[in-house]
């Protein structure tokens, strides 16, 4: 297996952001979830520098995903139709905005409330706005909405990948893991 994607197959390097991408996701969306039910404490401020550390390891990978995207070829949908083509293709557009937009707006909640934040412990991340309560609470707003949308999109990828792979027993998941 190459590090680099052809017309057929996913290349090591997309398999390996696209998964790790997909752990950390799937462990951030509880984590916030449980971050934020617990009373202010040493826990709770713990679990949000895990929250904003990881989340922003996410922002981080889709860069890098994003740059190696655009200088490589991708492989060529195997959908049937053209309007399930254009379906997963919106999907995947999606996904990547929402994993840009739930970064940006919780730096926003973050930096709007005047929290500092240390990723892992170690790296300052500078504000990127100045404390302003109304602007946090749209950000938070925009911040929770988006966690919505990444669910309802998630189920509907995860549902298409299985859909190939059980139904129409084509290469799409097979291609994609190792
Ligand atoms: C169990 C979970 C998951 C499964 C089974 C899965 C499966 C797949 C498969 C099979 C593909 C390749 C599609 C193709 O070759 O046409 C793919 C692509 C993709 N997946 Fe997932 N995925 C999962 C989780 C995630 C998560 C959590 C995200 C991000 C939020 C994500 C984002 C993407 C994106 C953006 C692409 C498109 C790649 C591109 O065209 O650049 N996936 N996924
Ligand atoms: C992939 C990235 C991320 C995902 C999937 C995610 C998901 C979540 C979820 C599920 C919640 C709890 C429900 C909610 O309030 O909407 C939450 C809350 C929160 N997240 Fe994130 N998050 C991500 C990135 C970040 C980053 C990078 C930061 C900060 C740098 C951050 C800061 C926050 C804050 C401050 C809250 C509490 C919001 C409030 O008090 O209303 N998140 N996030």
């Amino acid at each position: 297996m190459g590090i680099k994607n052809t017309s057929q197959q996913w290349g090591w390097l997309s398999k390996v952001l696209h998964w790790l991408t997909a752990l950390i996701i799937f462990l951030q969306i509880p984590l916030g979830f449980y971050a934020e039910s617990l009373r202010l404490s040493p826990l709770k401020m713990d679990m949000f520098v895990w929250h904003k550390s990881l989340g922003m390891l996410v922002f981080l990978l889709l860069v890098i995903r994003l740059l190696w995207r655009i200088k490589g070829t991708i492989p060529q949908s195997l959908s049937a139709s053209g309007a399930q083509k254009c379906i997963s293709q919106a999907a995947h557009w999606l996904l990547y905005g929402l994993m840009a937009v739930l970064p940006i707006s919780g730096w926003i909640i973050s930096s709007a409330a005047n929290i500092p934040i240390k990723l892992f412990w170690l790296i300052p991340l500078p504000a990127i706005v100045g404390p302003d309560e109304s602007l946090k609470s749209v950000a938070a707003e925009l911040h929770h909405i988006s966690v919505l949308v990444l669910v309802a999109v998630l189920i509907l990828h995860i549902g298409a990948a299985l859909r190939h792979h059980l139904l129409m027993q084509d290469n799409t998941m097979r291609r994609m893991w190792f």
